[in-house]
């Protein structure tokens, strides 16, 4: 019996161990045969092969023009084009198709901003998988997800795609992801490549802008933005992509600094690198190159292995390498970079096959449903308005967003069909009957300011014993290049809302957004408000759990919700100043009276906190947290910490909770932040039930960079609480001590 496991383990081991050497002794004997053009032919990815395949697309797949296509063609061009290179291509290298699968495939989960209210890493990988299983049904070898940007402002259009405000949250959740795509080897049935992108500094967009410049100071960037990627790095994700911003005045596609430096040099990172869409010709836009060939110059030497669309390395390669501005050693390692992920993937071993089409499964809309339960906020229930009791007889469903399969999806969901979305209305409509349901839409989309159907909403309303409002921003308010300047609730929604709350009907909020907006008016005239996010293709059967008490309310903010755009960037993690303002210091309008006192870090004319702080979110239930302990007053060099508290259900249901743990160096050689988050838990307890929740810290948990870019952890105190958000809570103290700052 022992023997046999042995011999198992010790052949799976072989396997393992003797599949690289033989996959780089396959690379060898194929870089020996490929002509330059063949070469530059793999480090070109284009987006379309037109549909059906154009006969031009044909003959170039032949001559071996395209490594790779991104976001082209129906499942059945991508197995002809597919069956092409291998067969009728000179040397039979397969192609590698790319797609934007970033929240589910066929069944769409949440938006990544949603799904990561939910704080659920396993969640979320088993998410991923599921994407993955149907992306590659359909001949999909690899995602461009988890975008690892953090980003503190939600103006910018990509936060929807983004896992929030926060570099750890976003490096465990980018995690979960990379780990549900690519599974324990790219090489399994049903995984695909995941990409970690954007590499870097994408999301600190200056005003929100998307494509905008960046000028992140060395020890942020360190310590906020290339975390994430760092994670991404450990979590042995195949590609990165590069990002179309400058950082600090280099262009992202043509940084050595990072891409050289820090990614390969520092981080030791072996796989491929992709450019972003014509990232590299924009080079030249942004006045980083005179023209192609020095764009192509510069991303190549800076390492950049497969350029995304522009065709500045195919036409301008050659003759860099001939006049020795560019060498062919550099070339051969990054087209045995995308050989060698070919290989990985199971490209060159796979047989010709025909198209196949995703069924879709239970299991995904299981999923996909748990994930949207969990990533709902409830951010106010006065009176417990929330779940409706059973004495709600008539309902009123009003609101642009209650019956929107499009928008309720969310952005970048090219492979999901609109009629399999199970909208919030209808969920409605089929437990309680059409009957008790009165639906009035009340403007066509969010932008809408048109008021012919404020009338009928408003006896709908007056007419039934509480209104769900379902509001927030369509599908095209967010995402790439969707930028907002202001984040009120667009079109006529604000009035809709007066109008209903003036009826007196008790009024719940619902609202369905890419990003964090500013509601106050609408909250304040609301006995609930939930936050959904975009939910995805189960949006409605997770609502209406939440909304009749099926399940209690477990999301907690991943970013800090704005009182006022004039406010961004707002975010937990900051520092102190010299003059930090007291929690009873808000603002004072202007136009008021009293004068405006007080020369501290403050608004006049707006409180200076966060309108809803991150990691915030009711439950149905309350949970108590004990005062934290720790496991000893002094850490030191490679010893641990635990940090435990209790908690405690207090209240009448069951419910899941987010546990955070935070904690603050309170004295440094560089001033460190209020709070930053180190570990969270999710858990559940039922009423009277109480647990006890630990985490471990090493000094390398309380590390940060000096300013000669160290990474140090210095003696003195620390604080550390375990909270249900980031703004609350009580903390324990203790001592870091050592002779030096190394740990
Ligand atoms: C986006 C990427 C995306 C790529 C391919 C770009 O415009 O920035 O995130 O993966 O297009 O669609």
């Amino acid at each position: 019996m022992f023997g046999q496991l042995f011999l198992t383990l010790s052949m799976t081991l072989a396997l393992q161990t003797s599949l690289p050497a033989d996959i780089e002794k396959r690379i060898d004997a194929l870089l020996a045969r490929m002509t330059l053009e063949e070469k530059l032919g793999q480090m070109s990815q284009a987006t379309s092969m037109r549909n059906p395949i154009a006969e031009e697309i044909k003959q170039q797949i032949r001559q071996g023009r395209w490594g790779s296509f991104l976001n082209a063609g129906l499942p059945e061009d991508r197995a002809e084009a597919q069956r092409i290179a291998i067969q009728e291509s000179r040397l039979g290298i397969p192609l590698l198709f790319g797609r934007d699968v970033i929240h589910g495939y066929r069944t769409v989960f949440p938006i990544p901003l949603g799904q990561a209210a939910a704080w659920n890493p396993g969640l979320i990988e088993r998410a991923a998988a599921i994407a993955a299983r149907e992306a590659s049904t359909e001949g999909v070898h690899w995602t461009f997800a988890p975008m690892l940007d953090v980003t503190r402002d939600p103006r910018w259009g990509r936060v929807a795609e983004s896992l929030g405000e926060d570099p750890y949250l976003t490096g465990r959740l980018g995690s979960a992801m990379i780990r549900g795509f690519q599974g324990g080897s790219l090489r399994e049935a049903g995984r695909i490549a995941a990409c970690a992108k954007h590499f870097a500094g994408y999301g600190a967009a200056e005003a929100g802008r998307d494509y905008n410049s960046t000028v992140i100071p060395e020890n942020q960037l360190r310590e906020v933005y290339l975390p994430p990627f760092q994670d991404a790095v450990a979590a042995g994700v195949a590609p990165f992509m590069t990002a179309f911003n400058a950082l600090n005045g280099v262009p992202a596609s043509g940084t050595r600094f990072l891409l050289d430096r820090i990614l390969r040099k520092e981080w030791g990172f072996t796989g491929v690198v992709v450019s972003d869409y014509e990232s590299v010709l924009e080079m030249v836009q942004h006045g980083f190159a005179a023209g192609p060939a020095e764009a192509a110059q510069k991303a190549v030497t800076a390492g950049v292995d497969m350029e995304m669309v522009s065709t500045t390395y195919f036409d301008n390669l050659r003759r860099l390498v001939e006049k020795q501005n560019v060498s062919i050693a550099s070339i051969d390692a990054a087209v045995r970079r995308i050989l060698r992920l070919k290989y990985q993937l199971g490209l060159f071993d796979a047989p010709v096959r025909p198209a196949a089409s995703v069924q879709t499964a239970n299991d995904a809309r299981g999923i996909a449903k748990e994930l949207a339960t969990q990533s709902l906020v409830l951010l106010k229930n006065d009176n417990g308005v929330l779940p409706l009791s059973p004495s709600v007889k008539r309902i009123a469903v009003i609101g642009p967003l209650a019956n929107s399969p499009v928008d309720q999806m969310g952005s970048w969901v090219m492979d999901a069909r609109p009629e399999e979305v199970e909208t919030p209305l209808t969920s409605l409509q089929r437990k309680f009957g059409a009957g008790r349901i009165r639906y009035v839409a009340a403007l066509r989309n969010s932008r809408d300011t048109s008021r012919e159907q404020f009338n009928a909403a408003i006896e709908a309303a007056k007419a039934s014993d509480v209104v769900l409002l379902l509001l927030g921003e369509e599908q095209i308010l967010s995402g790439e290049a969707h930028s907002r300047a202001f984040l009120n609730l667009p079109g006529a929604q604000e009035e809709l809302a007066a109008e209903i709350a003036a009826t007196g009907t008790p009024m719940v909020t619902i609202i369905l957004a890419g990003r964090p907006l500013t509601f106050q008016n609408v909250a304040a005239k609301s006995a609930g408000v939930l936050y959904a996010w975009h939910p995805g293709t189960m949006g409605g059967p997770a609502l209406l759990d939440v909304l009749t008490g099926g399940v209690s309310p477990s999301g907690k903010l991943p970013i800090s919700f704005p009182r006022a755009v004039g406010q961004i960037p707002i975010y937990y993690s900051h520092l102190n100043t010299g003059r930090p303002a007291s929690p009873g210091e808000l603002g004072i309008p202007l136009g008021s009276p009293v004068n405006p006192e007080g020369f501290t870090s403050k608004y006049l004319d707006v409180d200076f906190t966060p309108e809803y702080p991150f990691g915030f979110g009711l439950s149905y239930t309350t949970f108590e947290y004990s005062k934290p302990r720790a496991s000893t007053a002094e850490l030191t060099p490679g010893s641990s910490i635990t940090v435990s508290a209790e908690i405690a259900n207090t209240g009448k249901r069951a419910g899941e909770e987010v546990a955070q743990l935070y904690i603050r160096d309170l004295v440094a050689s560089v001033a460190r932040p209020v709070r930053e988050l180190k570990g969270f838990s999710r858990i559940r307890l039922n009423p009277g039930e109480k647990r006890t929740v630990s985490f471990t810290l090493t000094p390398r948990d309380l590390s940060f960079y000096n300013e000669s870019m160290e990474l140090v952890t210095e003696p003195g105190e620390f604080q550390a609480w375990i909270a249900p958000d980031s703004a609350s809570g009580s903390d324990v103290r203790f001592r870091f001590r050592a002779n030096t700052n190394r740990q």
